[in-house]
């Protein structure tokens, strides 16, 4: 029979791939996706717990959903409703409290129990002559490893995710992460390049590895070694996935400046499928501050780490995360922050007011920074961020960039692709290039994106192997 999945996804590129991957565990069972919540048979909202009003934005979604709900039963058909990801993950039962006409909460690491969870929902439904059974609640922490119930991903994209690396083991004291997606697990080795190659034989051309703390990737090696150890680091796995024929981009998210090893740097200028960008979050410039989120680094390490990466690969480009207000920060913290980001000079950054969350340390730190002065400090930071960003972008026109054109644009007959250094180029194309690598004239930059003009159409031809896109930036056309 063929029924409706509507999946809204908040958060991070690790409930994109989950969600991606929910859609696989449930085609079997007839369900094919739809945009439109009112069609639904099933809907799933995988949630996002990182900030603070996630709860409440997942009860306002849950009501509209709600609405759908009723509508549907009013004609005789039905929605069963599903909370996953990190705010069923915390909230567990007490959704299913405030909101009783849902079916199913679970978390990051249960999901692909989901077919055994509508199985028995149907089953109670049945026992109870069709009146909705009590919501059913999986928020374990299982043993097995999801990774081994999940289906061969089905996708045909040009680029894509492969979660590589699952939760954090690092408690940054403003964290829920931790909590919501438990303890530091790495993929074995060998199942990370069957699916890598699996998804290239069906037409990637990029692949994006994923990970709470991707760089702490510690995987099980495909074969033992003889100089003793059994388990491949990051820079190990990109050197083995850049065999991979047909790959032609590698990147990975997100890393943490700890696990920055001389490997996976050098990775960086030796591989040249790895992309020249890196979001390597500092949070902040303040030693003090940075040991009262008990990053475990100092800001001296931080640009240590920037300079290393910087000597590998002269033309990688940097983003980072930033987190204004932590409880604490004064003003000659605050400066520490733009300091550093003056001398690391970025290409792009996300900054973000801190938020209090529930069950972590700094949430019940004293000294917690009035709002005011959190907005004042978050414009400084993004004024300056913003500048940076433009004056990057604005180092590019003139220059040829290879770009992979994996979005549809807003406009009739226009795609974004993006370049090498992750900055978004929305060109006008034949819908013939959808999906590939093409090359492209940079004419002007905006903070957000630039204006590009396609050179050639002829994206199968080998001039656009990797090797085209180590072009150096400035290089005279
Ligand atoms: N694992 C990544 C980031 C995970 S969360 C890392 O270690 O950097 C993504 C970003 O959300 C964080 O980098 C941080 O900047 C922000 N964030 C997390 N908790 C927050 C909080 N309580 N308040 C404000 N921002 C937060
Ligand atoms: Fe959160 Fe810190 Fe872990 Fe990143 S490293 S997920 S910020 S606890
Ligand atoms: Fe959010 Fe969970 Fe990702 S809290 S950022 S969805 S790990």
């Amino acid at each position: 029979m063929n029924k409706k999945l509507y999946i809204k996804t908040y958060g991070c590129q690790m409930n994109v791939y989950d969600s991606d991957r929910m859609v696989d565990l449930l085609k079997p069972l007839g369900y094919s996706i739809t945009e439109d919540p009112a069609e639904a048979d099933m809907a799933i909202l995988n949630t996002c717990h990182i900030r603070e009003k996630a709860e409440q934005k997942v009860y306002s979604d849950l009501g509209r959903l709600r609405q759908h709900q009723t509508k549907r039963r009013e004609s005789g058909e039905d929605m069963m409703i599903g909370v996953g990801g990190c705010v069923g993950q915390a909230e567990g039962q007490e959704i299913i409290r405030q909101a009783p006409y849902v079916s199913m909460v679970f978390g990051p690491q249960t999901y692909h129990r989901l077919p055994e969870m509508i199985a028995q929902m149907n089953r109670e439904k049945e026992k109870k002559e069709g009146k909705k059974p009590k919501g059913l609640v999986d928020t374990d922490f299982p043993l097995e490893s999801k990774f081994d119930s999940l289906p061969t991903p089905t996708s045909t994209a040009s680029s894509v995710f492969l979660s590589v690396q699952e939760g954090c083991d690092k408690f940054c004291t403003f964290c829920v992460v931790p909590y919501t997606r438990g303890a530091e697990y790495s993929r074995p080795a060998a199942d990370v390049l069957k699916e890598a190659n699996n998804l290239v034989s069906k037409g990637a051309l990029e692949i994006t590895l994923l990970g709470q703390n991707v760089n702490a990737y510690h995987g099980q090696a495909p074969y033992s070694s003889s100089h003793g150890t059994n388990e491949w680091g990051l820079g190990r796995l990109i050197y083995e996935l850049s065999q991979i024929k047909g790959l032609e981009r590698i990147r990975y998210m997100t890393s943490h400046p700890r696990d920055m090893d001389d490997e996976l740097i050098n990775a960086h200028g030796e591989v040249p499928q790895l992309m020249p960008f890196l979001h390597l979050p500092v949070q902040s410039g303040s030693d003090s501050i940075l040991e009262a989120m008990n990053r475990k680094h100092k800001a001296r390490d931080y640009l240590e780490v920037i300079e290393k990466l910087r000597k590998a690969r002269s033309d990688i480009a940097f983003s980072s995360d930033f987190i204004v207000g932590f409880p604490g920060e004064r003003e000659d913290d605050h400066k520490a922050t733009l300091d550093l980001i003056r001398q690391v000079k970025y290409a792009q950054a996300y900054s973000f007011k801190y938020s209090k969350r529930p069950g972590t340390p700094a949430g019940a730190m004293e000294l917690q920074v009035d709002e005011e002065v959190k907005s004042r400090r978050l414009h400084e930071l993004q004024g300056l961020l913003n500048e940076q960003q433009l004056s990057f972008n604005r180092s590019m026109v003139g220059t040829i960039q290879v770009i992979l054109l994996d979005r549809k644009g807003k406009h009739k007959g226009q795609m974004i692709g993006k370049t090498p250094y992750m900055q978004s180029v929305p060109v006008t194309a034949p819908e013939s290039l959808f999906g590939k690598l093409v090359k492209v004239r940079l004419e002007s930059a905006h903070e957000n994106s630039l204006v590009g003009a396609l050179l050639s159409s002829d994206s199968a031809n080998a001039m656009f192997s990797h090797m085209s896109e180590s072009l150096e930036r400035n290089d005279e056309v």
